[in-house]
């Protein structure tokens, strides 16, 4: 979200900007660290864009993305934070070819596994913080999942915590780079949806949450 760009980019010294395919590449420095902050926007595509133009142009030894996320865990509420272990394209689907559900056929795995190191010191970070956060799948696909159906199947086909729309993409773009990555995500609601929330007072709370966790995030790694 732009809120989080903007949160992450006044933690930077010497900001500069560069436009790549339509988006906002803000490089600085965070404590000593070369940074890069980009928003990548809504979808696979646009975040496999983002991904590969990032890895690309500036050679990043590590990828975190963050966002918000349809909660599908039962102990989730409004707020929390999932930490994915893994990721996984819900909407892939080559099931008449004899596949399973979410197979990547040129890597042959159906859940791409996070990084280790990253998603232990996102945790460690949060707990620090004090937010509640799980670990466990991230699920992405090209839709924005609103109803109970959909959100049954996601959460017991892939055993997911979270369903969003561009995790699993970046993950997909990071792995066969070889680039380390992370995802991490607020629950914004439910997956069914319950729309009764107040999205600007939610956003603004998980961006600052967000940014407080990678703060501590690149101090520790
Ligand atoms: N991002 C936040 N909530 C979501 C949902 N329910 N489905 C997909 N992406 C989301």
């Amino acid at each position: 979200m732009d809120i989080e760009v903007e949160g992450l980019k006044r933690l930077l010294k010497d900001v500069r900007e560069e436009k790549i395919s339509g988006i906002t590449f803000v490089k600085g420095s965070f404590n000593g660290r070369e940074t890069v902050v980009a928003k990548c926007g809504i979808g696979k595509v646009f975040a496999a864009i983002c991904t590969q133009t990032m890895i690309m142009a500036f050679k990043p030894e590590i990828i975190i993305n963050i966002g918000v996320a349809g909660g599908l865990a039962e102990n989730l509420n409004v707020g929390d934070i999932v930490i994915a272990d893994s990721v996984v394209q819900h909407d892939m689907d080559t099931t008449p070819l004899g596949e399973p559900r979410g197979y990547l056929s040129e890597i042959g795995l159906v859940k791409i596994p996070t990084d280790e190191k990253i998603y232990k010191t996102l945790l460690e970070a949060t707990e620090k913080i004090g937010i509640k956060a799980v670990l466990g799948t991230v699920a992405s696909g090209d839709v924005f999942v609103s109803d109970s159906e959909k959100k049954k199947f996601i959460k017991e086909t892939f055993s997911a915590s979270a369903c969003e729309m561009e995790g699993a993409s970046i993950g997909q773009v990071c792995f066969v780079n070889k680039v380390p990555f992370g995802v991490l995500r607020a629950i914004s609601d439910g997956a069914n949806g319950d729309a009764n929330m107040d999205f600007p007072t939610f956003a603004k709370m998980a961006a600052e949450n967000s940014i407080r966790v990678i703060k501590e995030f690149i101090m520790a790694f």
